[in-house]
C-alpha cells in the first residue's frame, strides 16, 4: 500500500528565526498523524539547519524546494545534491510551476535535475499540471501526458520508483479555488495509467501521485482519499497553523 504523503512548500518564506518558532509550534500537535502519513517540510535553504534541528526525534522530515544536476562548480546561486545530502535530506521539489514559469525551467532541464536526483538516492517530488488557457478537458489531458513523459526521460524501473508526481494545476495554486473532486481523480488516473505505458502496472502501483493547489483544512479529507491520489502538496497553508489540522485530517 502506498503511504499518504503531506508536504509543506514554504515557498520563499521564513526567516531561520521564524522557521524554528513555526516548527517548535506545530511538531508536537502533529505527532499521532505521522504513523500512517509521510510529512515533509520543504523550506528554503538557509532554513535547513534550524529546520533539521526542531524535527530532530521527531518523524517530520525536511526536503528541498529546488537542486541543481550539476555535481558542483561554478553555478553561482545553485544548491547541489552532495550539499543536501551531507545534511541528511532526501527530497526535494523539482519542476514547481513557479521555476517553470518564473525562472524559465525547461522540461529537458527538469528531466536533468530528476535523473541527477535519483542517481543519487534524492527522491524528487516532480510538479506537473496545465495552465489556465490549456484548462479545456482535452488539451489538459494531452499536456498532462507529454509532461509525464518528460519526466521519466532515460529513468530506469529502478529510479522511477523514488519518483512522486505531484499534479498542480496552475491555475488553482494560490486562488483558493480546486478541480473537482472528480477531475482530480480523473487526471490522477491518467497520469498512472501513463506510468502503465512506461513502466507497467506494478510499478505504476508503487509510485505515489499526489495532488497540489489550494489545498486547505476543510478540503483535504475529501482529497486525499480519492483512489489515485496518494498525498497533498500545500503552499500557503503549510505555513500558517492551519497546517496542524491539515495533517491531522484523520481525526475530523
Ligand atoms: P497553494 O497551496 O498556496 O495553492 O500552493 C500550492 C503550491 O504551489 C504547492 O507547491
Amino acid at each position: 500500500m502506498r503511504k499518504k504523503m503531506i508536504i509543506g512548500n514554504w515557498k520563499m518564506n521564513m526567516t531561520p528565526n521564524e522557521c524554528k518558532s513555526y516548527i517548535n509550534f506545530i511538531k508536537n500537535k502533529i505527532d499521532a498523524a505521522l504513523e500512517d502519513n509521510d510529512i515533509i517540510l520543504c523550506v528554503p535553504s538557509v532554513d535547513f539547519i534550524d529546520a533539521l534541528k526542531c524535527v530532530e526525534n521527531t518523524k517530520i522530515m525536511i526536503g528541498a524546494q529546488n537542486i541543481y544536476f550539476e555535481k558542483k562548480g561554478a553555478f553561482t546561486g545553485e544548491i547541489s545534491i552532495r550539499m543536501i545530502k551531507e545534511l541528511g535530506i532526501n527530497y526535494t521539489i523539482l519542476g514547481h510551476s513557479e521555476r517553470r514559469n518564473i525562472f524559465s525551467e525547461s522540461e529537458e532541464l527538469i528531466n536533468k535535475k530528476v535523473r541527477a536526483a535519483v542517481e543519487n538516492s534524492i527522491n524528487p517530488i516532480v510538479c506537473i499540471g496545465e495552465s489556465e488557457k490549456q484548462n479545456s478537458k482535452f488539451s489538459a489531458a494531452r499536456f498532462i501526458k507529454i509532461q509525464t513523459g518528460n519526466v521519466f526521460v532515460s529513468i530506469n524501473t529502478q529510479q522511477a520508483k523514488k519518483i512522486t508526481i505531484a499534479y498542480e494545476p496552475v491555475w488553482a495554486i494560490g486562488t483558493k479555488s480546486t478541480p473537482t473532486l472528480e477531475r482530480i481523480q480523473e487526471v490522477c488516473y491518467e497520469i498512472r495509467n501513463n506510468i502503465v505505458n512506461l513502466y507497467g502496472q506494478l510499478i505504476s502501483e508503487q509510485i505515489r501521485i499526489i495532488y497540489g493547489g489550494s489545498v486547505d483544512s476543510k478540503n483535504i479529507k475529501e482529497i486525499i482519499n480519492l483512489p489515485d491520489v496518494d498525498g497533498v502538496l500545500v503552499g500557503s497553508a503549510s505555513i500558517t497553523p492551519e497546517f496542524i489540522s491539515i495533517v491531522n485530517y484523520q481525526k475530523t
